[in-house]
């Protein structure tokens, strides 16, 4: 990726002053050459006397060794050095006798005869080493992150990182986009997290916000007429963490002026191919558009792994005359019988066929059904439930093939959709139908407005408050909300939503309405978002925008299984930070100050 560059020249030996290689750059070019390594003691070995020392630096790791016969002053120097301690060798670089050479290692035909050296900073015992980090416990690991960051796989990691900071502002700016940061300290934006509160000192009882996002903010710069803003925005949401969530992370947030969808579309899939290149990733000049209604029908997911090529069949119509119980009761409830047909999987045991059931009811089925076809012959879980007329039309409707088996689940439509979902890629994936080293991109688009929150009794911004509705919808926003489609998007990638963004409301009026229907009345509206509306009172032009999730777009990347191995100071799941203990308590005269008494647990 990089190109790193030796920073100081291989010098012959007379010269007086030796400037520092790095280590893993050394080759048998340099052979009897000067050179001066510094570095951490990455492995020591003591053999008859002789001291070998792998020193290790940003570049990689070369041998050194320390004959006490001829050299018993870099002998003295170096002895007492231990793992991780930082030394300076300096000596020549020799070719190493044939049967010594390590293949394994990059430097691993040559190595540095230690002339002078000495110890420039020294360790406690560590407590794991850092090539067998991965066996140390995580929370070790994260209590000791300076140490676990030594590993060359993280440091890998945060220079992918970097490398794809700085690829993606360079190719922001020739399109002309103007990078702006936005505060920090600033009011609550609902994205439907809550929020990390910052009490103010000047203003006692009041509280600053930490953004959810910047999406306030950047819509007002277009109102300022900036039309093309970028930002690495760091985000905050206090909310339930899991390995591709984490309570502060970064997106790249983008917003733009007269727009469509597709302008947003056509400048991410612009950027993806230009930065997942540095992971030798080649995207697509452009990826399927999917309808978030297509996408739950055909995959049972608004960010379906496309690297499973299995799709959901809805096969309720020819079901609507059978007799069998499960499927009258669902279809007459006014749900479905929707299936997957899994290649292969006829074999399955009845042990695996119960794990299926195990995963469709996690999402609130009562179970699996199955049809399978094996010596011609296609056959149905219950026995006598079907004709077998019936059985023949519902193996061909679902494309059973010899020996594979569809899996039906009959239940409401978001709960049949959401089970087969699960299915298609967790049994998919069991019998090979997942393409694991692919890399597929989507766009899902046109999610609905607004999703009943069942627990409040309330309606819920799909996206957030601020996506426009499709004009065509709009007569039906009070009327019927839930048909309501929304000008928002997501960009997928192998099952992980990377990005999301809408076209927004520039009128008004029609913002008033929408947060109106999310039971935010007039006054509170005008209390939280009077800026906005006022903003959008004085010229504002048609504008939309995404953000990316920078964290989760460099973990796939990377190929790494959680956030927390491209991010250099991550916090737990409970959203501690183990190595500075934040969050910590303060001192009573800081909550003085601020004007505040902490409540003893659980009083009042
Ligand atoms: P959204 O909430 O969809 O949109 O966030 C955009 C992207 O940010 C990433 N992301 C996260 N990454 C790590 N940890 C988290 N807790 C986390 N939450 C979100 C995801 C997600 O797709 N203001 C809108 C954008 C817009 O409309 O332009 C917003 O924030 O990859």
């Amino acid at each position: 990726m990089t190109g790193d560059r030796d920073e100081g020249r291989h010098t012959d030996r007379t010269d007086t002053h030796v400037k520092r290689t790095q280590a893993g750059t050394l080759t048998t070019e340099q052979v009897g050459r000067q050179t001066k390594v510094q570095g951490w003691v990455h492995r020591r070995r003591d053999h008859g006397g002789v001291i070998f020392l792998d020193v290790r630096d940003r570049s990689g790791v070369v041998q050194a060794v320390v004959h006490p016969e001829t050299t018993p002053d870099a002998a003295a120097a170096l002895q007492p050095a231990r793992l991780e301690w930082v030394v300076e060798v300096e000596g020549e670089v020799v070719r190493r006798d044939p049967d010594k050479v390590n293949p394994k290692m990059a430097t691993g035909e040559i190595e540095v005869r230690v002339e002078t050296g000495r110890v420039l900073g020294r360790s406690e015992p560590m407590p794991f080493g850092v090539e067998g980090a991965q066996d140390a416990s995580e929370e070790t690991r994260l209590k000791y992150r300076f140490l676990d960051l030594r590993r060359a796989g993280l440091q890998r990691n945060l220079r992918m990182r970097s490398d794809f900071t700085i690829e993606s502002l360079a190719y922001f700016r020739e399109q002309g986009f103007v990078n702006i940061e936005t505060p920090m300290l600033t009011r609550s934006t609902p994205e439907g997290a809550r929020d990390y509160l910052v009490p103010s000192r000047l203003n006692h009882g009041s509280f600053y916000a930490l953004p959810q996002s910047p999406q306030l903010f950047k819509q007002i710069l277009m109102v300022s007429g900036l039309e093309r803003y970028v930002q690495f925005a760091r985000c905050f949401r206090d909310e339930d963490l899991r390995a591709d969530r984490q309570p502060e992370f970064t997106q790249i947030d983008v917003e733009m002026s007269f727009v469509d969808e597709e302008d947003v579309f056509a400048l991410v899939e612009g950027l993806f191919s230009r930065v997942f290149p540095l992971a030798g990733i080649e995207p697509p000049v452009s990826y399927p558009r999917l309808s978030y209604d297509d996408a739950m029908r055909r995959y049972g997911s608004d960010r379906p792994d496309l690297r499973v090529d299995l799709e959901i069949t809805d096969v309720t119509d020819c079901l609507r005359d059978t007799e069998f119980r499960a499927f009258q009761a669902a279809i007459a409830a006014g749900g479905v019988v929707r299936g997957v047909h899994v290649p292969g999987a006829s074999s399955s045991s009845r042990r695996q066929v119960d794990e299926y059931a195990d995963i469709a009811r996690r999402h609130g089925a009562a179970g699996v059904l199955w049809v399978k076809r094996e010596n011609g012959v296609p056959s149905f879980l219950v026995k006598s439930a079907l004709s077998q007329g019936q059985v023949e039309t519902l193996a061909d409707r679902l494309g059973v093939e010899e020996g594979g088996m569809a899996l039906l689940v009959a239940a409401p439509e978001p709960t049949a959709a959401a089970a087969l979902g699960s299915l298609r890629e967790e049994v998919g994936r069991r019998f090979g139908h997942m393409r694991e080293n692919a890399h597929e991109f989507l766009w899902v688009h046109d999610f609905p407005l607004v999703t009943w929150n069942g627990d409040e009794g309330r309606w819920n911004a799909t996206h957030h408050p601020f996506t426009s509705p499709h004009m065509s919808d709009l007569d039906r926003l009070e009327s019927d909300p839930g048909s309501v489609r929304s000008r928002a998007y997501d960009v997928v990638l192998n099952g992980n939503e990377i990005g999301g963004g809408s076209i927004r409301i520039h009128d008004r009026d029609v913002q008033k309405r929408v947060l109106a229907l999310l039971g935010i009345d007039a006054e509170e509206a005008e209390r939280r978002f009077g800026f906005l509306f006022e903003a959008l009172s004085y010229g504002a032009p048609p504008h939309g925008g995404i953000a990316l999730g920078v964290d989760r777009i460099v973990m796939l990347m990377a190929g790494a299984d959680s956030l927390r191995d491209v991010i250099a100071f991550p916090k737990t799941a409970s959203a501690v930070c183990l190595m500075t203990e934040a969050p910590s308590t303060v001192d009573q005269e800081q909550l003085l100050d601020l004007g505040l008494r902490i409540r003893p647990q659980g009083g009042r």
